[in-house]
């Protein structure tokens, strides 16, 4: 773990960043073992180059994608409640932070003592953080590069006191529920005593609203979808013809998760780490889980990790969830 000294030179005074160094993983290899899998698959990672995080702010624009907005609603209409919950003095956490929006609200109105983003893209993250530093110059912040989905092995980086790890944006819809549980449970020993999770996701509906809101009228899902194989294309040299392949989105009821996939137009044969790979017309490549969750998911969860859920706040229409796990 290093400071950046070229970026500390003309650093605000209340931010520290911390680089940890990532270890280096063979992308070709890795794709390779999830393709050849039974349903074929890829990480929802290889979704974000810059063009595809701008397909997915584009995203949560998009009339029917309402996560987004519902659960900035809820930060309209609960505030007060959340800043509450929360006190005051706390360390807030944020795995993913992007370009730290979502927590605005957190830091004007629950008034925490420090601000620990995490995220792996470094510069991107440099930037967000310095400008959040700016505009609270009480506020100390700890930025951190690192890829939290990996190993926390920063956690003695974040500053003590009550620490709250603010995970928006039904990002844990992501992983399958057992890898759910272990994040959750992970997630406790970081905050420790006292800590809390404060946690955002989606929550099950039925599937029309929800298969409306990962296939767009507009196709723009169907773009950021197509967009992976680019991606992939780019990070492990493969050739897979993105427009030969077909975007597919489906709510499974019983597993209660969106489930999207690209479907092969025709048959088609890509070649990656110097292997061949067949696939006939309709052959499909599962990208993205994304999970909806009920009341008592998100209680089952929290109790994994040895928590309570001791809030939970909706918005206007209860679409989305943002709960408060806390420490027993
Ligand atoms: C960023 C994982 C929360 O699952 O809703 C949006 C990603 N995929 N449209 C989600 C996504 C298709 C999004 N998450």
């Amino acid at each position: 773990m290093t400071l950046r000294s070229p970026r500390a030179q003309n650093s605000p005074p209340n931010l520290k960043f911390i680089e940890t160094k990532t270890v280096p993983i063979d992308e070709a290899r890795e794709v390779l073992a999830s393709l050849t899998q039974d349903p074929p698959r890829l990480s929802p990672k290889y979704f974000y180059d810059s063009r595809g995080s701008e397909l997915f702010e584009h995203i949560t624009e998009l009339p029917e994608y309402y996560l987004t907005r519902a659960e900035a609603e809820i930060f309209d209409l609960h505030l007060n409640d959340i800043a509450e919950a929360l006190g005051s003095g706390d360390i807030i956490i944020e795995p993913g932070s992007g370009n730290c929006s979502k927590v605005q609200p957190l830091l004007e109105r629950a008034t925490p003592s420090a601000f620990v983003p995490i995220d792996i893209a470094g510069d991107f993250l440099w930037e967000a953080a310095a400008t959040t530093a700016l505009a609270h110059p009480d506020l100390s912040v700890t930025a951190i590069a690192a890829d939290f989905t990996m190993d926390w092995n920063f956690t003695d980086k974040i500053p003590h006191g009550r620490r709250i790890v603010f995970y928006p944006g039904s990002t844990l819809g992501n992983f399958d529920p057992a890898a759910q549980r272990g994040f959750i449970q992970k997630l406790a020993k970081v905050v420790g005593a006292q800590g809390g999770i404060l946690l955002g996701v989606d929550l099950h509906k039925e599937s029309t609203v929800l298969q409306r809101a990962y296939d767009d009228a507009a196709g723009v899902t169907a773009a950021f979808n197509r967009n992976m194989l680019s991606v992939v294309n780019a990070r492990t040299g493969s050739n897979f013809a993105p427009n030969s392949w077909q975007h597919q989105a489906r709510y499974n009821t019983k597993l209660r998760r969106i489930e999207m996939e690209l479907v092969a137009q025709s048959n088609q044969s890509v070649t990656i780490g110097g292997q061949t790979l067949a696939f006939a017309q309709g052959a499909v490549i599962r990208t993205e889980h994304s999970h909806k969750f009920t009341l008592e998911n998100i209680r089952d969860l929290a109790s994994a990790g040895g928590m309570t859920v001791t809030h939970h706040w909706l918005d206007r229409q209860s679409q989305f969830c943002l709960a408060l796990l806390q420490t027993d």
